[in-house]
């Protein structure tokens, strides 16, 4: 069991939603928390809140979109505390409507914050985690890259990419000391993308709590899991039925209601 006291974590997205959740069950076993978004106030608050108990959390207004501050954010960390122990690419866009009515600025951007960030923030800390023969890159898919979701299409190919991406690097950089995990949160209830929509999904997708994901990202970090998925039993199932017949998995997706949801939720 890898301990976390004194680690240090960079965390994106840790303004709100499911990223402040995450650093609080980090920072409460003795990590030591840096959280990176764009609204200043949106950190400064769940900054203020998380250093009531342990280190001051660190903070650093970024906005993941764009390549100079990519590296403005993983120097700043670095001067500040030195190093970086484990890197958990969080923040995320989830753009959903019909594909044909998106802009191509909406298209790009959830390309850009879901899977060309965590890629560009793993380019640049790979080179001194190699060094120092230590790392643990915690990427945050979601169970759209295991079936993809209609209305998110685009959010479903972000999040597949960038599970396979990291079971790429995983393989490639096996024996280095760098250990790579990817989480797949179903719907999440309470907080985050999901819960502002207000709605309950289907009983075929159904959700979990914000905790149940920020103990996935605990047991990838102690006990070196690589892959979790934190959802329903009924919805694991799926995913071997999409693997052996994706025609069978399709048409569950339609007689379970859940296209029906999804369509609902764009409001059509
Ligand atoms: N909630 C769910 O049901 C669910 C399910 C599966 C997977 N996930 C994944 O879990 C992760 C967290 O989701 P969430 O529900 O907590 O989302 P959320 O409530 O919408 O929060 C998104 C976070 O990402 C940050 N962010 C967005 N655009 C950014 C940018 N351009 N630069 C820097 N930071 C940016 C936001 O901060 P600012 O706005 O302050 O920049 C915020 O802290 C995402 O990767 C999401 O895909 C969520």
């Amino acid at each position: 069991m890898i301990e976390l006291k004194d680690k240090k974590v960079l965390i994106t997205g840790g303004s709100r939603g499911i990223g402040p959740v995450i650093a609080e069950s980090l920072k409460i076993r003795g990590a030591y928390v840096a959280l990176a978004a764009r609204s200043e106030s949106g950190l400064q608050d769940v900054a203020e809140r998380l250093s009531k108990t342990g280190s001051k959390v660190y903070i650093v207004p970024v906005d993941l979109n764009i390549q100079s501050q990519r590296e403005m954010l993983i120097d700043s960390v670095l001067k500040e505390v030195g190093t970086i122990d484990i890197l958990i690419n969080n923040a995320g866009l989830e753009t959903e409507g019909a594909y044909v009515e998106l802009s191509w600025t909406e298209i790009k951007e959830t390309v850009e914050i879901n899977l060309i960030a965590p890629m560009a923030l793993v380019r640049l800390l790979l080179p001194s985690m190699l060094k120092n023969k230590t790392g643990h890159i915690i990427n945050i898919a979601s169970i759209a890259a295991k079936s993809g979701a209609p209305y998110a299409a685009v959010y479903s190919g972000t999040k597949a990419g960038l599970a396979e991406w990291t079971r790429g690097l995983r393989l490639e950089l096996k024996g280095t000391g760098i250990h790579f995990s990817t989480i797949f949160p179903g719907y999440v209830r309470e907080v985050g993308m999901f819960a502002r929509f207000g709605k309950k999904s289907p009983w075929i997708i159904g959700s979990c709590s914000p905790e149940q994901v920020a103990k996935a990202v605990l047991k990838a970090i102690q006990k070196g899991k690589i892959e979790e998925i934190v959802n329903s039993r009924q919805l694991r199932y799926s995913f071997i039925i999409n693997e052996l017949s994706p025609k069978l998995g399709d048409w569950l997706m339609q007689i379970s209601g859940a296209v029906a949801f999804q369509r609902r939720k764009i409001g059509k």
